[in-house]
């Protein structure tokens, strides 16, 4: 059956999201989400504009969308992980249910589970006995490797490499490039710059950076 789904954020993840979604129903039959439109409280022109060229309509804020619509499911499509957090718990009190969507041509291993909201865009190789935590994202060819857990509103950007046996906290973000060494902690909230080597554990909220990672 398909199910109308929207995405909330009209930025350039929100943007991916979409495309995740458009591969998942053109690889499916039938097709199992029918996108109603995106939720954004405060969407730029230029983002605007963006959405309209590609003919998917902003349907409003999220109060608005919650007090409009009660049929669709959710997912989020904004990069900042407190972001993400926050409004997922405002939709999970709201009672509202939100999609975990793969890309097709993302790579799950065996073993491996993903929460509910997690986004994993093309590209992305998670290797065995992963553990992906509720709304996290994968960006593009990102690398997850065995044994690892990702946490809750994790956000890993593009072609970053996490190595097996890894334990990477909630809503901490990788940047782009990075690599975290294999047996490492990236503590709860830190930041991992981008093209950083991580190569000692990263203590909780802190951001490191460079190569070695300090
Ligand atoms: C590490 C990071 C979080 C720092 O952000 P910030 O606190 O705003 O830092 P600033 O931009 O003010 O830069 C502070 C200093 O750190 C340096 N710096 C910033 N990012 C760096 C990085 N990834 N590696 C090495 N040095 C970096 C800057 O050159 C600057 O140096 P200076 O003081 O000698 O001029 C950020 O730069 C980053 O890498 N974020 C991830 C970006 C990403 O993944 N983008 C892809 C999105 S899809």
């Amino acid at each position: 059956m398909t199910r109308p789904i929207v995405v909330i954020g009209a930025g350039g993840f929100g943007r991916e999201t979409l495309d995740v979604i458009e591969a998942i129903n053109e690889a499916r039959s039938p097709s199992p989400f029918a996108v109603v439109g995106v939720v954004d409280d405060a969407p730029s022109e230029l983002n605007l504009s963006r959405l309209a060229a590609r003919g998917v309509p902003w349907i409003g804020t999220i109060a608005e969308w919650l007090a409009s619509d009660t049929d669709s499911s959710y997912v989020i499509g904004i990069g900042s992980p407190s972001a993400r957090m926050q409004i997922a718990e405002r939709l999970d009190s709201a009672g509202r249910v939100a999609e975990t969507l793969v890309h097709p041509g993302a790579t799950i291993g065996s073993q491996s589970t993903i929460g509910h909201g997690v986004v994993i865009c093309s590209g992305v190789e998670v290797s065995t006995n992963v553990t992906i935590g509720e709304h996290a994202n994968l960006n593009p060819s990102v690398t997850v490797g065995h044994d690892t857990s990702i946490a809750a509103f994790v956000s890993v950007n593009p072609a970053a490499v996490i190595s097996g046996d890894v334990r990477v906290e909630s809503q901490t973000l990788i940047g782009a490039g990075a690599v975290v060494l294999q047996g490492l902690t990236v503590g709860e909230g830190a930041t991992v710059g981008a093209a950083a080597c991580v190569t000692r554990d990263v203590a909780t909220g802190v951001t490191v950076m460079g190569v070695p990672a300090r």
